[in-house]
């Protein structure tokens, strides 16, 4: 028989050393449940690219969220399924006081005002090009300064319609700092900003744009969002967020960039956030119904890998489930 001093398999004998020693919890506390929504009442619409991830009207939105609360969710994104008619070119329907979005903010507050809503800052559930900023109509750029200009003016009437956290997440340069100063001068100093800072031209958000039916009509998104090859610029990126103000930082999406989260995590004066996103739901939703994978113990292990990473707080759209199913 060999000595053998260093037995690693002892701290993993039984359930409740396993639990004893684990280095990572997950909890719902860090989750962020992203919510669509569209005009009309009653309405509860499957998204196809999405299994159990639906469009709601604004009375059904109001009460998911009630019921997310329930479950102890502490924060839910918002993102509005815009009317194709009332989108153009210019986003005019972005800064319009009446819109959907805002309307949706205000009754999610009202209906529950302790939880966190976070609205999303970015063009391209309003503008008929699917972009995330105006395209020069002559050639063809996504224009950077006049569109900053626009997102400020979005951020402001979210924070008016009662929104807890401002989501930039255009990846336009200088949005930040342009947002944190219209907050501050029109009396919002305590309003969050989590910008997304390190946001990846991604294959994976294909299911969202689904939902929101907001593909870019031509182009790509790679002249904003960051390069997949780049981790030395996530760092630039961040630091540029949190000097103008950035309250916490995400990375986006999640599980390709695992690496990216912990180099954020490990350098970050503020807390991280990591989104989900859609293509990596609907891959492990549509795994798992294929008899692939356990869902269960696929969702625990994925979400608990971001804690792992140095994540503070995840987007996903598994929110709902793991609160209502997973989290003991
Ligand atoms: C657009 C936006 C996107 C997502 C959130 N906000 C898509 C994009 O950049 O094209 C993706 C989220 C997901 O895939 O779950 N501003």
């Amino acid at each position: 028989m060999p000595i053998i001093s260093k037995r690693s398999r002892r701290l993993r004998k039984s359930h409740s050393l396993r639990d004893m020693v684990a280095e990572t919890s997950l909890s719902k506390n860090d989750l962020i449940m992203p919510l669509f929504f569209k005009a009309g009442s009653n309405v509860k619409e499957e998204i196809k690219s999405m299994p159990d991830i639906y469009r709601y009207s604004l009375d059904l939105l109001v009460d998911k969220a009630r019921e997310l609360e329930d479950l102890g969710i502490k924060s839910v994104s918002l993102f509005p399924c815009i009317d194709e008619k009332l989108k153009n070119p210019k986003a005019t329907e972005a800064l319009n006081p009446e819109n959907l979005n805002l309307e949706a903010i205000a009754k999610v507050k009202a209906a529950c005002p302790d939880l966190m809503v976070m609205s999303d800052v970015a063009l391209d559930p309003y503008n008929s090009d699917g972009h995330d900023g105006l395209v020069n109509p002559e050639s063809g750029e996504i224009e950077n300064d006049s569109t900053v200009e626009i997102l400020a003016q979005m951020a402001l009437l979210q924070a008016q319609a009662g929104s807890d956290i401002i989501g930039p997440s255009d990846m336009m340069d200088g949005r930040v700092g342009a947002i944190r100063k219209i907050l501050e001068k029109n009396n919002y100093p305590n309003t969050l900003i989590m910008s997304y800072s390190a946001k990846y031209a991604s294959a994976y958000y294909g299911p969202f744009r689904d939902a929101l039916d907001s593909a870019p009509k031509a182009g790509d998104k790679k002249t904003y969002q960051m390069d997949f090859r780049n981790k030395v610029e996530a760092l630039k990126e961040m630091e540029g967020d949190i000097t103008q103000g950035a309250d916490i930082v995400m990375v986006k999406p999640g599980l390709p960039y695992l690496d990216i989260v912990a180099l954020l995590a490990q350098n970050s004066s503020v807390p991280v956030a990591v989104y989900n996103v859609s293509g990596e739901y609907s891959l492990i939703k549509n795994g798992a119904a294929a008899g692939l994978i356990d869902l269960d113990a696929a969702i625990t292990e994925t979400l608990t890998s971001f804690k792992r990473a140095g994540a503070s707080m995840i987007l996903s759209y598994f929110s709902e489930y793991y609160a209502r199913e997973l989290s003991h």
